[in-house]
C-alpha cells in the first residue's frame, strides 16, 4: 500500500467520515465534479487570507484559490466588510441596486472591447449567453471550439474535455479544432462556416494546462471567425486575473464578445458578457430581440464583492503575483532536478501547471503522468498543500515571498515522498 495515500487517511479521517456521509446524498460525494478526489476529498470548515483548515483541524496554503476566484485569498476583509454590510441591508429584491451599475463601469472602464456588459450567476451562464447572443446575432446555430478547452459545463461545451461524452451531447451543435494550430481552425470555417455562429477560444487554456495561447493564433481565429459571419468569444473567466485588461489587453485583441466569471465576484457565484454596443443591444426592452433574465442575476451581495475583488486587483499587485510565481517555478524546477525526476510546467502570470514529463504540453492535457501526479497531489495535500488535483496553481495578492518560499520547500518535501514511492 503507498505510504503516500496511507498518510493522507491517517491525516483526513474527519474528511474520510465526511465523504462517507455525503456519498450517501449525493454520489460521487460532491456536485462539484473538478472538487473531487480518491481515496476522499478533503471537508475543508474555514479559509483565512492564503490559508485554510480541514475538519482535523489541519492547515494548508491554497495554492488554487477556488479555481482561481478567490484572487484576494480568503475572508478579504475589504470584501468581508463590502458583503457584510450589503447581506444586512438585504440581499436581493426584483428590483435594480447600485452595485450592478458600479461593477459593469469598472469592468468596462478596464476591458477596451468590452462597451456593455450583463451579468450571470457563473463562468457557465455568461457560456450560455455569449451563445445566446451569437446566436440571435448571425441566425446560426453552431459553434466551434478548441479540443480540450472549457468553457463550463453546458452540453454543447463539454465535448472538448470530456470527448467520450461527444456521443450524446454536443455532437450536432459542436465543431472543434486544435489549439494553437490556426490552419485547423480555418478549415473548419471554410468547410462549415456558414452554419457556425460562434468561435470560443481562451486565450490561455486553464483547464487544459495553463497552455498559453499563441498570439498569432488567437489573431488568425479572430480574423477567420469574423470572415465567415460568426462571433469571435475570448473566454476570460480565468484569464482576466492577467491583467487589468484581461489576456486580450496583454496580446491587443478585440473579441466580439467577452466571457467573464471567478474574480469578477469577490468570491460569490458569477459571471458576465460583455461586448460591443450593437451585439448587446438584443436585449434593450423597448426593441427585443432576445431576453435574458435570472433570480439571482445582478444580485446586490455579489455585485459588492465583486466591485472590491476587481478594483483591488491592481496590475502592481498582478506583476507582483506574476513575480511570486515565477519565483515558485524556478524552485520546483530545481528541486525536481535534484530528486532526478521528469518535470515541465506551463506558467502564466501568477498561473502554473505542473507536470511530472519532460515536455509540458502546448495543445491541451496531453499528459502521461497521471499515476505521478495523482500521488504529488496526495503527497502535496500531506504536506500542507492545496492545489487543484491536474497541478495547477493559482496565486493570490496576499501571498508574498515568506509564503512562496515555505511553498517551495513543502513542494519540494513532497517531490522527495513521490520519488521515494517511485522508487
Ligand atoms: C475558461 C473557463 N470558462 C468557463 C468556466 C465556467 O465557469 P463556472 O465554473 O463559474 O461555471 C470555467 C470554470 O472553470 C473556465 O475555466
Amino acid at each position: 500500500m503507498s505510504d503516500i495515500i496511507e498518510t493522507y487517511k491517517k491525516n483526513t479521517r474527519r474528511s474520510a467520515k465526511a465523504d462517507e456521509r455525503v456519498k450517501r446524498s449525493i454520489i460521487g460525494g460532491n456536485s462539484r465534479g473538478a472538487a473531487v478526489w480518491q481515496p476522499h476529498t478533503l471537508t475543508v470548515e474555514r479559509g483565512e487570507g492564503s490559508q485554510v483548515f480541514d475538519a482535523d483541524g489541519r492547515e494548508y496554503t491554497d495554492l488554487i484559490n477556488n479555481f482561481t476566484s478567490l484572487v484576494h485569498g480568503h475572508a478579504y476583509p475589504p470584501i468581508v466588510e463590502a458583503a457584510t454590510r450589503q447581506i444586512a441591508q438585504g440581499t436581493a429584491w426584483t428590483a435594480n441596486n447600485h452595485g450592478q451599475a458600479e461593477l459593469a463601469e469598472t469592468l468596462i472602464e478596464r476591458i477596451p472591447a468590452t462597451e456593455s456588459v450583463r451579468f450571470t450567476n457563473s463562468g457557465t451562464e455568461a457560456g450560455m449567453l455569449a451563445l445566446q447572443i451569437a446566436r440571435a446575432i448571425t441566425g446560426r446555430l453552431k459553434i466551434l471550439m478548441s479540443r480540450f478547452g472549457y468553457h463550463g459545463s453546458l452540453m454543447e461545451f463539454e465535448i472538448g474535455t470530456f470527448g467520450g461524452f461527444l456521443d450524446f451531447h454536443g455532437a450536432d451543435t459542436t465543431h472543434t479544432a486544435t489549439y494553437n494550430d490556426a490552419d485547423s481552425f480555418e478549415q473548419v470555417l471554410a468547410e462549415h462556416g456558414s452554419e457556425i455562429a460562434a468561435v470560443f477560444v481562451e486565450p490561455v487554456m486553464g483547464a487544459g494546462g495553463v497552455v498559453r495561447g499563441e498570439t498569432e493564433f488567437l489573431e488568425r481565429v479572430g480574423k477567420a471567425a469574423n470572415e465567415a459571419g460568426a462571433l469571435f468569444v475570448v473566454d476570460e473567466v480565468i484569464t482576466y486575473r492577467l491583467s487589468t485588461g484581461g489576456e486580450q489587453m496583454n496580446r491587443g485583441i478585440e473579441p466580439d464578445l467577452t466571457m467573464l466569471g471567478k474574480l469578477i465576484g469577490g468570491g460569490f457565484p458569477v459571471g458576465a458578457v460583455g461586448g460591443r454596443r450593437e451585439y448587446m443591444k438584443i436585449f434593450d426592452p423597448t426593441e427585443p430581440k432576445s431576453f435574458h433574465s435570472g433570480t439571482f442575476v445582478g444580485n446586490p451581495v455579489t455585485m459588492a464583492a465583486g466591485v472590491v475583488s476587481t478594483r483591488e486587483l491592481t496590475q502592481e499587485r498582478i506583476d507582483t503575483m506574476a513575480g511570486l510565481c515565477d519565483r515558485l517555478d524556478v524552485s520546483l524546477h530545481s528541486s525536481a532536478r535534484k530528486l532526478g525526476l521528469p518535470f515541465s510546467t506551463n506558467r502564466e502570470g501568477s498561473m502554473l501547471n505542473v507536470f511530472f514529463q519532460h515536455e509540458a504540453p502546448t495543445q491541451g492535457p496531453l499528459r502521461n503522468d497521471e499515476k505521478e501526479i495523482t500521488l504529488f497531489y496526495l503527497a502535496a495535500l500531506n504536506r500542507g498543500l492545496l492545489m487543484a488535483t491536474r497541478g495547477m496553481i493559482a496565486l493570490s495578492t496576499v501571498m508574498d515571498e515568506a509564503r512562496i518560499d515555505d511553498v517551495a520547500e513543502r513542494a519540494a518535501a513532497a517531490m522527495a515522498d513521490l520519488a521515494a514511492e517511485l522508487g
